[in-house]
């Protein structure tokens, strides 16, 4: 098809966010992306705090436009369509960009398509591969856990996620549990790489019941509890306590994952599996998935982390595809705190 370029935005969480994409024949170029985070504005409350997060992307937001189209070198003239995050996500930030792509989209003249942020990183891994629908996605972050068979821009199977904590969150947790610190996930990679595995007998939430549904907020606490024991005998945690109970954490958390994995896999019959989130940079997690995908005979992608985090030009990318696909979205189109795919 012709070339398309797209001015993507994303503020459904704590980043603000703006890129331009440019999609032809010989595939998908990041002309710019744009990623201004809050961390430290939530820092001190120990999470994402709504109304913080809201004013921080009404004032960000214009600053990220007009960033992104410098990088790029291109003006409003040069743009074909605007993507936004519609939902799901906190509803002031999503307000705040689906405001702001209205405005745009009426001063320039340009379509306007609304985004679900679940489908922009489930579409992740087509952005930088050759990888044709069906394929399965295991999406693993701080805020996400799900499984989902992708066949089109608007079209998932959804085969099973989280009925409690994402395992990033179970992995922040953690961390904080045995003092190490945040983000608890490459803290406690890297504690477990020195500790023993099969010392402490963590349970394997959900893995006896049929499905790919997953649990990690019991292995939390069975953490805790463990943690609790330790100090109750001795007084406190050694070095190598704390090694040993990350390394118990992090295989029960991998063998979970690749099981319902392989589940979901062998459920939708896809070709492939992609995997998407920061907590598919652990290698343990990592090494699993490849060995579920092997074992099925199917693929394996995984897209660069800078994609997997969010970003505008994962909402851009799926921006171009719907926009392909005939969708767009009128003066009308709605901020939706909850979306499901
Ligand atoms: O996708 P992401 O960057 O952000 C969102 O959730 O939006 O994921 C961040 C999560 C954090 O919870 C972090 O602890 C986890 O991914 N993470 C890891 C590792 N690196 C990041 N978890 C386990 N092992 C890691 N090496
Ligand atoms: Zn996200």
């Amino acid at each position: 098809g012709e070339t398309l370029t797209i001015l993507g935005l994303e503020s459904s969480c704590d980043d603000t966010a703006a890129a331009v994409v440019r999609q032809g024949a010989a595939g998908t170029e990041i002309l710019s992306s744009v990623v201004l985070g809050q961390s430290d504005l939530h820092a001190a409350f120990g999470g994402v705090v709504p109304e913080i997060a809201a004013r921080a992307h009404a004032e960000k937001l214009d600053i990220a436009v007009r960033r992104a189209l410098e990088t790029a070198g291109v003006t409003l003239a040069r743009i074909d369509a605007i993507a936004v995050t519609a939902g799901p996500g906190l509803i002031g930030g999503v307000l705040a960009g689906v405001m702001l792509a209205k405005g745009i989209a009426a001063g320039a003249g340009l379509p306007l398509i609304g985004v679900n942020h679940l489908a922009a990183h489930a579409l992740t891994p087509r952005l930088t591969h050759a990888l044709p629908y069906p394929y399965l996605m295991l999406l693993v972050s701080g805020g996400h856990c799900q499984l989902l068979t992708v066949r089109g821009p608007e079209a998932f199977t959804r085969l099973g996620g989280t009925i409690d904590d994402a395992p990033g969150e179970a992995f922040d947790k953690v961390a904080r549990l045995l003092g190490l610190p945040q983000p608890g996930g490459p803290a406690v990679e890297r504690e477990a790489a020195a500790g023993c595995a099969t010392r402490f007998a963590l349970p394997r939430p959900l893995l006896d019941r049929p499905g790919c549904d997953l649990s990690f907020s019991g292995l939390k606490t069975a953490v805790l509890r463990q943690r609790d024991m330790l100090i109750a005998e001795q007084g406190g945690l050694t070095r190598q306590d704390r090694a040993d109970l990350c390394a118990a954490f992090q295989a029960a958390v991998a063998e979970v994952l690749a099981e319902k994995t392989r589940r979901a896999l062998a459920a939708s019959a896809a070709p492939a599996l992609a995997v998407a989130g920061g907590v598919a940079a652990n290698a343990a997690i990592r090494a699993a998935l490849e060995r579920v995908a092997e074992d099925a005979g199917a693929a394996h992608v995984a897209p660069p982390l800078r994609l997997c985090t969010d970003n505008a030009a994962i909402v851009a990318y799926a921006g171009a595809e719907l926009f392909r696909a005939g969708r767009h979205d009128g003066m009308d189109l709605a901020a939706r705190p909850r979306w499901p795919l």
